[in-house]
């Protein structure tokens, strides 16, 4: 117990974030017996926007003091993550439910929903997996085009909405396009939405923005569920840890739907999330990075002709129309892992942005 305290009081005084660490060195580094083995031949995966520069330090360094506890059950943790997340969001601890990943909270938030049946709203295109036990859970989806530049309708999905509509899920930064919406905007559409059903909103990628995340509107407003995660910026996409932030009735409705309720984050996940959270210096640089290799990406895609939409996020979606070779051929002859075509109209796809090493050699292989 007082290990656990003073542990976390010299986290969160940094004292064991100061001093200089070459975090990019972590990024693929090969440990010994580790179930991910990495060398020359390993595949590049620029596929599903995990963070190529691996946990932070701090959250490494966690982990591997805390392995011999994973013997406990980590209840107190998650009340100390619980407490730092309500802190950082600017709510209160009964604002927040711990999952296992994001994933989980949107399972949830699909089986929430499903209590009412009737419908559901959400782009085409964004991301989409988690609606798959829809029609198993008797939910119908509504499906609105994005703009011409690839943005989320706000109008539209409001005008929508009709009698039957129990959720509208909106992913800001929208995966795939990294588009984002206009925050009033969305606010106001938030406003009027949420008079006839729960809006959704998926922040997966808000690190990777300088925008205010939406929070702090959960408080005034009970049928909007903010979700995020530290699978991407904190780079602990095998860790599992997300969250929900919602008015506390409906976090307690949701928890409702959960035997044990913020058990299903592991010890060492927990402790990774909360030395990550602390570790102001490891998100500052993968933000730079990846504006910097975005940036790079950006312009090399532009100068092959390709169109790319402007990136709010770690991935970049643009458009094969103009491209000449077989795109997924270059992406295999060069070892690189890229994911689908969203869009067939336009031959939509999209990059996740790695290291500058990787997206040199991304680029080299798409030349
Ligand atoms: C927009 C968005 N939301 C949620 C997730 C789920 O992530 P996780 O379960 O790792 O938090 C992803 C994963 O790629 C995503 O892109």
């Amino acid at each position: 117990m007082n290990n656990r305290r003073n542990w976390l009081k010299q986290i969160s005084l940094g004292a064991v974030g100061l001093g200089f660490y070459p975090f990019e060195t972590f990024a693929n580094t090969p440990v010994e017996d580790s179930v991910f083995e990495y060398s020359d031949q390993s595949p590049i995966l620029l596929l599903s926007n995990e963070n190529p520069y691996g946990p932070s330090p701090l959250a490494r360094t966690a982990m591997a003091k805390n392995i011999n506890s994973s013997n406990r059950y980590g209840w107190e943790l998650s009340s100390d993550l619980i407490s730092l997340l309500a802190k950082k969001n600017n709510v209160l601890d009964a604002n927040i439910l711990l999952g296992a990943g994001s994933t989980e909270i949107l399972d949830l938030v699909l089986q929430y929903t499903a209590l009412s049946k009737g419908n559901f709203i959400l782009a085409e295109t964004t991301y989409n997996y988690w609606t798959f036990p829809s029609e198993k859970l008797g939910l119908k989806k509504i499906t609105v085009p994005l703009t011409p530049d690839k943005k989320h309708d706000l109008t539209a999905m409001l005008a929508a909405i009709d009698s039957d509509t129990k959720m509208i899920y909106i992913c800001n930064p929208n995966n795939p396009t990294g588009t984002i919406c206009d925050r009033e905007k969305l606010v106001s559409f938030i406003k009027e939405a949420s008079k006839k059903a729960i809006v959704f909103v998926d922040e997966a990628y808000i690190d990777f923005t300088k925008e205010q995340s939406l929070s702090e509107l959960v408080i005034e407003n009970k049928n909007l569920i903010i979700t995020k995660t530290f699978s991407k910026m904190y780079g602990l996409a095998g860790a599992r840890v997300g969250y929900a932030v919602a008015a506390s009735g409906t976090i307690e409705q949701l928890s409702m739907l959960k035997s044990s309720p913020n058990l299903s984050v592991s010890v060492l996940s927990t402790v990774a999330a909360i030395a990550s959270l602390n570790d102001e210096k490891f998100i500052k640089e993968v933000y730079s990075l990846n504006e910097e290799a975005k940036k790079y990406t950006i312009e090399q895609l532009t100068r092959l002709n390709l169109t790319c939409i402007a990136s709010h996020s770690n991935f970049i979606y643009f458009s094969l129309e103009n491209y000449k070779k077989d795109y997924f051929k270059q992406l295999e002859e060069h070892n690189i892992m890229g994911t689908k075509i969203y869009e067939e109209n336009g031959k939509w796809t999209r990059i996740t942005i790695g290291t500058m090493k990787e997206m040199h050699q991304f680029i080299e292989a798409v030349k």
